[in-house]
């Protein structure tokens, strides 16, 4: 791990890197986005490199899909592989419920797809993304480019009869133009500041046309690991409720990072 990381990062990297401990040879595995998502496509290559595993995985956007096939790592498509056994990925915002905010890095459609083709999800997190209640981060909504201002406006006219705090929608740009995600669609940030009922907003959202997916992540996470920059990380398992405290060492410089240095 690079020296100079931020705290954050190093929490990230902590989390990343119990998670991939979940890993066991001959797994179908999911491969989240995100900042967190790619330290664990590194601490996982490492671990097939360093232990000869064999592992299938399925990338949950094109940037990881390339950050894990430059590493080795044997990427095929979700048509190829059907069911995984295990998706690690990182998350926006996550309750005591592990219910989950994504779709920060635009990849939600994808990720909760193969999140919910997997026997289990794992979600990797700094403890800042622990919240009482979801909303504080704006949900984003896949919509269709195609009416995308109407739908927009469906959104904003469901929202009125929901029970969160703020109702300002906004287009998601990139520079001067509206981003596009990898299947080509827009996405609309919902700025709630607070979800009074996740899973009906969820189902809502959903019924309007011109909605992919929304970033709602509704009993799909199993396990979340929260990582402390100090290398402590805490495991919650909500089917079990068991609760495991670690300690993960932050690792001196290897070539899988020599890029990050
Ligand atoms: C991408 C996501 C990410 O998992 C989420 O945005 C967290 O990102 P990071 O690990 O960089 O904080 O949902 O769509």
């Amino acid at each position: 791990m690079p020296a100079d990381l931020n705290p954050i990062d190093k929490a990230k990297f902590a989390a990343a890197k119990r998670a991939v401990d979940f890993v066991e040879d001959g797994m179908k595995l999911g491969l989240g986005t995100g900042s967190t998502a790619a330290w664990m496509v590194r601490c996982l290559a490492e671990r097939v490199r360093d232990e000869s595993l064999r592992v299938t995985c399925v990338a949950t956007s094109r940037r990881t899909a390339d950050l894990a096939a430059s590493l080795g790592l044997d990427v095929r498509t979700l048509d190829e592989v059907k069911w995984l056994d295990l998706t690690i990925d990182g998350a926006d915002e996550f309750d005591s419920n592990l219910n989950l905010i994504k779709g920060g890095g635009a990849a939600l459609l994808q990720e909760k797809i193969v999140a919910t083709a997997s026997d289990q999800m794992i979600v990797i997190a700094d403890a800042a993304k622990e919240v009482a209640q979801l909303g504080a981060f704006p949900l984003p909504v896949e919509v269709i480019p195609f009416g995308w201002r109407t739908t927009k406006a469906l959104v904003e006219e469901t929202l009125v009869s929901m029970d969160v705090l703020g109702r300002d929608v906004s287009l998601r740009m990139n520079g001067e133009r509206p981003l596009l995600t990898d299947e080509s669609n827009h996405i609309l940030d919902l700025h709630l500041k607070r979800i009074g009922n996740a899973r009906q907003l969820a189902l809502v959202l959903n019924q309007i046309p011109g909605v992919v997916e929304n970033g709602l992540f509704i009993d799909i996470c199993d396990i979340v690991v929260i990582g402390q920059p100090d290398g402590r990380v805490s495991v919650r398992d909500i089917n079990t409720g068991r609760v495991e405290d670690d300690q993960v060492p932050l690792a001196p410089p290897d070539n899988i990072f020599a890029d990050l240095e």
